[in-house]
């Protein structure tokens, strides 16, 4: 499998030789300088997306490449906020380092190989899914609105997936291919869906929950990255930064044509809890829909499944005893129903 490598930098071609070679033979290219030759269809984009010269270039390379099916974005940790930019440019993944291009490859050989034996293939709803995500919190985070038709796209792409693979696929490869916001997100919509078909919701209100489910975390967009990508615990004046993010969602979403309220009560109040102990309003049971009630449970059990770079993802088995033991703060009878969905195998 033949490796076309764009850069903006020749400097970098020898780190990126020494990780894949001799497996992934690189065909180098210099940004501007000669076209793209991509003939498997793996094309790696190693260039910084900060400069607006290199982002008309990709873009102006990127016009050619539709029928690449493969093209992988490196961008560094420490400018995990370009990710978005990535995606918006046609990303079909993002690695961070040379060494995780390495053991993507192997993802993408495998993949192939198993399309080619009629095996699973490669999940393009989760690419189509977390480059709509990435559209809306790219806008958010250049001031621009977001499209309500980029949240439709994503919640009818994420139902029809879950309707004809169940939950259990589609949290393995979320959790393969997407990290941090987009992973949760993608998560929490995924479980909604498992559960409103699994309790035989209108198909009206499974895209009720979708929708809402989709949005539900969009104020993190406005929160600072070292915060919402810290490990370990946040200390009291993060936490209080971090606890905005319902209201901030609340408030970029109010002013939508079209949104309805129930999407606007699920964002700002998907961590209100039955006893009164939630926030941002310290709602009690009545003054909760059971939208957000349903939301919220999805909400608890994605953050408890999510894998983060320095943690194992935990059993859903264990997550669901955790849920359980939440007493007073999640409605019972819900939650009862909520088991088959959520350890569904
Ligand atoms: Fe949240
Ligand atoms: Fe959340």
């Amino acid at each position: 499998m033949l490796v076309c490598y764009l850069t903006d930098e020749p400097g970098k071609i020898p780190a990126i030789r020494a990780a894949l070679e001799p497996r992934y033979p690189v065909v180098p290219r210099v940004l501007g300088q000669e076209p793209v030759f991509a003939p498997s269809g793996v094309l790696m984009v190693d260039a910084d997306l900060r400069e607006p010269t290199c982002v008309e270039q990709i873009k102006h390379a990127m016009g050619d490449l539709d029928a690449v099916s493969e093209k992988l974005f490196v961008v560094h940790r420490h400018l995990h906020h370009l990710v978005a930019q990535a995606f918006a440019l046609g990303a079909t993944g993002v690695v961070h380092s040379a060494k995780q291009a390495a053991s993507k490859l192997t993802q993408v050989e495998a993949a192939r190989r198993a399309a080619e034996t009629g095996a699973e293939s490669a999940p393009i709803s989760i690419t189509d899914s977390g480059k709509a995500f990435a559209a809306m919190f790219s806008a958010i985070g250049h001031g621009n609105a977001i499209h309500l038709a980029d949240a439709e796209t994503v919640t009818t792409q994420i139902i029809s997936s879950i309707n004809q693979n169940g939950l259990h696929g589609w949290l393995d490869n979320v959790r393969k291919y997407h990290e941090g916001t987009f992973q949760h997100c993608l998560l929490v919509t995924g479980i909604a869906v498992a559960f409103a078909l699994d309790i035989k919701f209108a198909p009206q209100d499974v895209k009720r929950l979708g929708m809402a489910a989709t949005l539900h975390d969009i104020g993190k967009a406005r929160i600072p990255l070292s915060i919402l990508d810290k490990p370990g615990r946040l200390t009291p004046s993060e936490e209080d930064i971090m606890r905005q993010h319902p209201v901030i969602g609340y408030d970029l979403l109010k002013d939508i044509p079209g949104i309805s309220p129930e999407t606007l009560d699920a964002v700002k109040h998907h961590h209100e809890y039955l006893d009164g102990s939630g926030y941002p309003d310290g709602l009690t049971a009545p003054q909760i829909s059971d939208l957000v009630r349903l939301l919220t449970i999805s909400d608890i059990f994605a953050a408890l499944i999510e894998s983060r770079p320095y943690r194992a993802a935990m059993p859903r088995e264990e997550a669901y005893k955790i849920l359980c033991g939440l007493d007073g703060k999640l409605e019972t009878s819900l939650l009862k129903a909520f088991r088959r969905a959520a350890l569904a195998a």
